[in-house]
């Protein structure tokens, strides 16, 4: 698949006295870091995304809880389940996503730039056009 890769990071610790995990730009994301953002409280019924971005680079982590996450690249798609903060999903430019099946979720997003409604891309037909 295009632009969209599961990662996996390795928490400092053990069960004695529990686990921190580091996330440092241009390393363990493949980005420059600009922007953190998280989805919490979202009721197990919605469905959330419905959109591409064309150039914003994005790490995907459920800190707690569990959540799915469907992914199109215009050719391929797949469900990627987030359940566990050492897991990740890696989203590029012009990769469709939607989040459903939020489990008591709380989703952080690691984000390469700050918020721009310019770089949104939320018309499927439009999409499906530029991917
Ligand atoms: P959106 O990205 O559409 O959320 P989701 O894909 O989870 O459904 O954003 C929802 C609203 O929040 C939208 O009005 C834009 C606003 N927003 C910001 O103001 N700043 C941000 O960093 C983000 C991600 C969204």
């Amino acid at each position: 698949m295009k632009n969209c890769y599961d990662m996996s990071f390795k928490g400092i610790g053990n069960k004695e006295v529990g686990f921190l995990l580091p996330v440092e730009q241009n390393c363990d994301v493949p980005f420059t870091i600009k922007r953190i953002y998280y989805l919490y409280d979202v009721p197990l019924n919605i469905r959330r995304g419905y959109h591409a971005h064309k150039k914003l680079e994005q790490v995907l982590i459920c800190l707690k809880g569990k959540v799915k996450i469907q992914v199109y690249d215009g050719n391929v798609e797949k469900v990627i389940v987030l359940d566990k903060p050492t897991k990740g999903l890696y989203i590029g430019p012009f990769v469709w996503r939607e989040m459903f099946d939020f489990e008591d979720a709380v989703l952080l997003v690691i984000a390469s730039d700050f918020y721009s409604e310019s770089d949104y891309i939320r018309d499927y037909k439009q999409f499906l056009i530029l991917s």
